[in-house]
């Protein structure tokens, strides 16, 4: 949600915040403000008892979505304009950093919202993998998991230091105001990255310490690594007991060296407290001992949950990044069925249900407000949680029919209830401009290569051409408070897209193929999805065996068992795609060494840090962008 900051300063600069907040609609820019083409509903909201929408295609199109986050050397394609990237991301010691995925339009790996999403991805799974298995999805979740778990695991330097963060947004003291933009400069596709990247600086791992701790990173890796292990132990114990001993040990290094990032002096993470700003780490903590009793049903996990989550009860009433004591009251009400934790979820819940005790803002037509920027992602997580605790009291008790109607309100709100559609590549008016760098400026289909990257920025945000690429399953930031919105590159706070708006979503999907039933659903697959491949520069299309009913039109697999995806075979087989054996597991695809690091000034200076009034080389222009990003600062703060 702190991400728009950053955007902002860093590159639209003062027109596009202008017109962002006020209604004005300029004829030039040909975006207008748009309205959902249905009007309010005028009775109180009643769930449908059939399935609206087809949510094991949503589900698909969601794990897709990360599929075009994806970093690092990809063992098979999935989309035709995406494909290896972070060639050059090795940490101090050697590490192989290269996993995992993308923030949102850039390349960042950011520790917390990074673990988040992981934990995330990974509680939809403990919670709702029947009825992901049951559309013949969870070989796609449990895969994707394996790579971003795989990347805490390296991320996990030894018992004093991990990678809270990898790739650099900007560089410059904060206090006096000034930044110099990297990731947040550059416009490109990730294949390219080391080639053009502003500053010619690639993406560098910083470590969080015991002398210079991050206890709500270390806390949220345990937590994802812990979770993991609770969903990854029946395919590979080994790997389950692997992550619940860095899981462990992070926990410990959390709990003996507390502290918060906020309160570091490196430039990396003071910029990460400007995007993404830590309110505490004690919830990190319990989530960590949480999961650790959800894996391991060790009491002595329970015990540390309890007393961290007493700990960090101001964080009880958000569910977030940056918050987990929502999402503790549900997953500890799971594991215990305690009344404690039973009474604490409902007082959460009761904030957004109708009633005596509703507090929270909701828009015309009903979409949950907790935030201007990425309602849509907030009203994913709570309905999440509604889901997953009423899936825990059982969908029969009677305090679940409210929570489900509230979720399928709220799902169903962003699948087009009023018209519009806030998945892209999913309904049949939905966002055509994510503010999402890779679609538009892919590998493949990059028109601006070479040139400045002041050059490229305008065109990204200022130009009316459609996402070259669809971006399948991304949730998009979410509508004002009166329902309208922007389907604009420009109006990033309608347009943007993370991967962590994406994640409890693709949980509440889960949520509603299980309290609908799974036989109301056919398994959804590639088949006659857009991803590229008729494109004239991209590479031919992978030809997926027989055997594969979820990447090809292929039928007659037997549904509900892992065997229909080949990546799933893969993975457990350790094969190529062609099927011969995986000899060298390293997968970064470049050597170990520093890859063509340069100063402003050589062959990557027409991609170097730029400015609007920039008509030099990278040196002068760097000058002139400094001007220019301390005028944002005033006008923000
Ligand atoms: C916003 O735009 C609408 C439609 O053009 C207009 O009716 C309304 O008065 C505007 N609101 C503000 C605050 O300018
Ligand atoms: C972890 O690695 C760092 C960097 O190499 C080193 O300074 C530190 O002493 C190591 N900590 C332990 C517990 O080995
Ligand atoms: C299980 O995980 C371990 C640890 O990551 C790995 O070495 C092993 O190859 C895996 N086994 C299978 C069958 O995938
Ligand atoms: C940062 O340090 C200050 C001073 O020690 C402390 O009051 C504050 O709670 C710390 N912030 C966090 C989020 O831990
Ligand atoms: C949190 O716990 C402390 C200590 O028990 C208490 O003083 C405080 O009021 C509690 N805050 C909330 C929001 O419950
Ligand atoms: C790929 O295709 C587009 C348009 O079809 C073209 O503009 C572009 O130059 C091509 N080549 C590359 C390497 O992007
Ligand atoms: C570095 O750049 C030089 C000259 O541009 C090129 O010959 C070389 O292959 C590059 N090395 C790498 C690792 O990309
Ligand atoms: C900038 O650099 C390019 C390539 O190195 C060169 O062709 C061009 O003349 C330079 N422009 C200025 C204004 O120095």
């Amino acid at each position: 949600m702190y991400i728009q900051k950053a955007i902002l300063l860093a590159l639209v600069g003062v027109t596009a915040t202008v017109r962002a907040q006020t209604n004005e609609t300029s004829e030039e820019d040909g975006s207008p403000l748009l309205t959902p083409s249905k009007p309010p509903l005028t009775e109180p909201y009643v769930a449908p008892t059939e399935p609206k929408y087809n949510y094991a295609e949503v589900m698909h199109k969601s794990y897709l979505f990360y599929h075009s986050q994806k970093s690092g050397h990809l063992p098979y394609q999935r989309l035709a304009w995406r494909s290896h990237s972070c060639k050059n991301c090795i940490g101090a010691h050697g590490e192989d950093l290269s996993q995992g995925w993308y923030e949102a339009a850039n390349t960042m790996k950011w520790g917390l919202p990074y673990g988040f999403t992981a934990t995330q991805l990974a509680y939809n799974i403990f919670m709702f993998g029947d009825a992901m298995k049951s559309v013949d999805e969870l070989a796609e979740g449990l895969e994707l998991m394996k790579w971003g778990a795989d990347y805490l695991i390296n991320a996990h330097h030894n018992d004093t230091h991990f990678v809270g963060q990898l790739g650099v947004s900007a560089l410059g003291p904060i206090s006096k105001q000034i930044e110099l933009d990297v990731d947040f400069n550059y416009w490109g596709p990730p294949e390219e990255y080391e080639d053009w990247v502003p500053t010619g600086l690639p993406h560098t791992a910083y470590y969080s310490s015991a002398d210079d701790p991050a206890s709500e990173i270390a806390g949220e890796y345990g937590a994802a690594m812990a979770a993991t292990a609770a969903i990854w132990r029946e395919y590979n114990s080994t790997y389950a007991d692997e992550l619940i001993d860095h899981s462990i040990r992070l926990y410990k290094l959390a709990t003996e060296h507390p502290g918060s990032y906020v309160n570091s002096s490196q430039n990396a993470f003071e910029w990460a407290t400007f995007w993404y700003p830590s309110t505490r780490y004690e919830d990190e903590i319990a989530w960590n001992a949480g999961w650790l009793y959800a894996a391991t049903k060790d009491p002595q996990w329970l015990d540390q949950a309890k007393y961290w989550y007493q700990k960090s009860n101001e964080s009880w009433y958000e569910y977030s990044w940056d918050e987990k004591g929502a999402g503790m009251h549900v997953l500890m009400y799971t594991l215990t069925k305690d009344d404690f934790f039973y009474n604490n979820a409902v007082e959460y819940f009761d904030f957004f249900l109708p009633g005596p005790k509703q507090q929270a803002k909701f828009t015309p037509r009903g979409l949950a407000y907790v935030d201007h920027w990425g309602s849509v992602g907030y009203s994913g997580n709570i309905a999440f949680l509604m889901l997953a605790f009423a899936k825990s009291l059982g969908w029969d008790h009677p305090k679940s029919k409210e929570l489900t109607t509230f979720a399928i309100q709220q799902i169903n709100y962003a699948l087009g209830d009023y018209g519009y559609s806030w998945v892209v590549g999913f309904g049949d008016n939905y966002p055509q401009m994510p503010y999402h760098k890779s679609s538009y400026n892919a590998y493949i289909d990059y028109p601006m290569r070479g040139r400045f990257q002041d050059e490229v920025e305008g065109d990204f945000t200022g130009s009316k051409t459609k996402q070259r690429f669809i971006l399948y399953g991304a949730v998009e930031g979410g509508p004002n408070i009166d329902d309208t919105y922007h389907d604009d590159r420009s109006n990033y706070e309608y347009s943007e897209v993370t991967q962590d708006y994406n994640a409890a979503w693709t949980g509440a999907i889960a949520g509603l193929i299980d309290y609908y039933g799974f036989d109301k659903f056919e398994p959804y697959t590639d088949c006659g999805l857009d991803l590229g491949w008729t494109h004239p520069n991209a590479s031919a299309q992978p030809v997926w065996p027989a055997d594969d009913c979820y990447h090809t039109c292929n039928k007659g697999c037997p549904r509900g068992q892992m065997s229909s995806s080949h990546s799933w075979k893969m993975l457990m087989n350790k094969v190529n795609f062609d099927g011969t054996p995986i000899t060298n597991q390293k997968l970064v695809s470049t050597s170990n060494k520093k890859a063509n690091v340069s100063v402003a000034g050589d062959k990557n200076a027409p991609n170097a840090a730029s400015s609007k009034s920039s008509s030099g080389n990278s040196s002068k222009a760097v000058g002139s962008l400094l001007g220019l990003v301390m005028i944002s600062f005033a006008l923000l703060f």
